[in-house]
């Protein structure tokens, strides 16, 4: 793991934003793969500015969404597919045919998690896969327990993450209880990983993530294993890491071929 600590969240943003363009300067027909909450969006907002004034072109991108709510239409405003709409593809070149999301309302849940994952190979495997982590470790919607080797498919999320996701549907009582997630098999193919978190609050399943053992009790601490993950900090996420100072150093006297900034 390469773990990045920025003092604010606006700085590891921009730091996010800027290894993705690379990224796609030095790649055609980059996939990559998305996550929502509230974690992403000033990464999203960086990578506008980036296509409005650096030039940065989303039209050989295709994308591929970490997930999505069971029974929610693309078009109700809480679903993923209306926040990734509204805070990053109406706002740059992305050609609609190369935007993939899980289909919450799929009438066979069972093909349409299959075909994600066809989809997924058949476009040449994720480049980069943005993530967030959940207050208890969770990655996408692996709860705690997840299989280890799990693929897209349906999960039932856990109350502590219904609560943490009730804002948008007016109480956690009316959170789907229901989602279609890629499974940590899924994230683990990925060729590279960029786990952002923030907040004192993400603390402490940041240390499991990353210190921990690995164990499907905390699915994030799977990105042990990840041939190249990425993992970007603020200082209050970073702030329970027994090995701090250790990572800041291997940052600072990173070698000059394989700096972002
Ligand atoms: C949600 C999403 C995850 C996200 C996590 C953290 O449940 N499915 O992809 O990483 O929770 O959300 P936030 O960034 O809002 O803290």
């Amino acid at each position: 793991m390469e773990v990045i600590i920025k003092n604010v969240k606006e700085d590891a943003c921009k730091l996010g934003a800027k290894i993705i363009s690379c990224l796609i300067h030095d790649k055609e027909n980059t996939v990559l793969g998305l996550a929502t909450g509230a974690t992403p969006l000033l990464l999203y907002k960086e990578l506008v500015r980036f296509h409005k004034q650096e030039g940065l072109s989303f039209k050989k991108v295709s994308t591929f969404n970490l997930d999505e709510y069971v029974g929610l239409s693309p078009k109700d405003p809480r679903s993923f597919n209306s926040y990734m709409s509204e805070n990053l593809f109406k706002h740059i070149d992305i050609s609609p045919e190369a935007i993939n999301i899980p289909d919450g309302c799929a009438k066979d849940v069972l093909e349409s998690c299959e075909a994600y994952e066809r989809n997924i190979h058949n476009a040449g495997g994720i480049d980069l896969q943005v993530l967030g982590i959940g207050n208890d470790g969770h990655l996408a919607f692996n709860e705690p327990s997840s299989s280890l080797s799990s693929r897209t498919r349906i999960k039932t999320l856990t109350k502590v993450t219904r609560k943490a996701n009730a804002e948008s549907f007016g109480g956690e009582d009316n959170v789907p209880k229901h989602v279609i997630t890629m499974g940590l098999g899924t994230i683990m193919e990925t060729r590279s990983c960029l786990l952002l978190a923030f907040g004192k609050k993400k603390a402490e399943a940041v240390k499991a993530m990353i210190e921990g053992p690995i164990t499907a009790s905390c699915p994030a601490s799977i990105l042990q294993f990840h041939q190249h993950a990425i993992i970007l900090l603020d200082s209050d996420a970073a702030s329970l890491l027994t090995r701090r100072e250790y990572y800041m150093e291997v940052y600072a006297g990173k070698p000059e071929w394989q700096k972002w900034e």
